[in-house]
């Protein structure tokens, strides 16, 4: 009985560490695909303030693309968001990524994304980003928020 117990703990402490060792590796990736985003998101994700009152893009810290279901991210980075007149305080364009994230990348800047900036969400592994891609293939234009918002919707299971 002792002994089942400790080899069931030590089987759950191999699976959490192989979890750790993963999403390392997916940060890291992660890490570095970001340098795509830096330039309107900034190194810290907050948007880049252009004094006095205009951002270049919006806060990707408590985002709720950002940590919500990873659906509405993965879409939002794969073709881009269509500029909203409305919102003049934005200046640039969130354009469409598909062409320079592989699916490894892809996965570890939303796991990084995910996980930077005070933000804690669940990992995003290159097979969930090869399902999103593979679900939104027939989009062909940049999104509109409502778009976003209906992929963000947390799927009945
Ligand atoms: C050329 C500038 C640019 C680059 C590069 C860029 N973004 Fe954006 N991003 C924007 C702008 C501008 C918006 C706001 C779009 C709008 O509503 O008009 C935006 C919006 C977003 C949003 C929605 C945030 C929210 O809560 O509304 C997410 C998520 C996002 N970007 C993630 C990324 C990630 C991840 C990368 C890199 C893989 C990236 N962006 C690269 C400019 C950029």
């Amino acid at each position: 009985m002792k002994y089942l117990a400790l080899s069931l703990l030590t089987a759950t402490a191999a699976v959490a560490s192989a979890d750790d060792a993963q999403k390392a590796k997916l940060m890291e990736t992660g890490k570095a695909a970001f340098m795509t985003c830096m330039a309107c998101h900034g190194a810290d994700g907050t948007g880049m303030n252009i004094p006095p009152d205009k951002k270049m893009a919006p806060s990707l810290a408590g985002s709720k693309i950002v940590t919500g279901e990873p659906a509405a991210l993965a879409l939002a980075i794969l073709k881009g968001i269509q500029k909203d007149p409305a919102n003049a305080q934005i200046l640039g364009i969130m354009a469409p990524l598909e062409l320079q994230l592989d699916d490894n990348k892809l996965a570890g800047v939303m796991t990084y994304v995910r996980n930077s900036f005070t933000n804690t969400a669940s990992v995003v592994t290159p097979e969930d980003a090869k399902k999103f891609r593979e679900q939104f293939k027939d989009i062909k234009a940049q999104v509109t928020r409502a778009q976003l918002d209906e992929a963000g919707k947390k799927k009945d299971k």
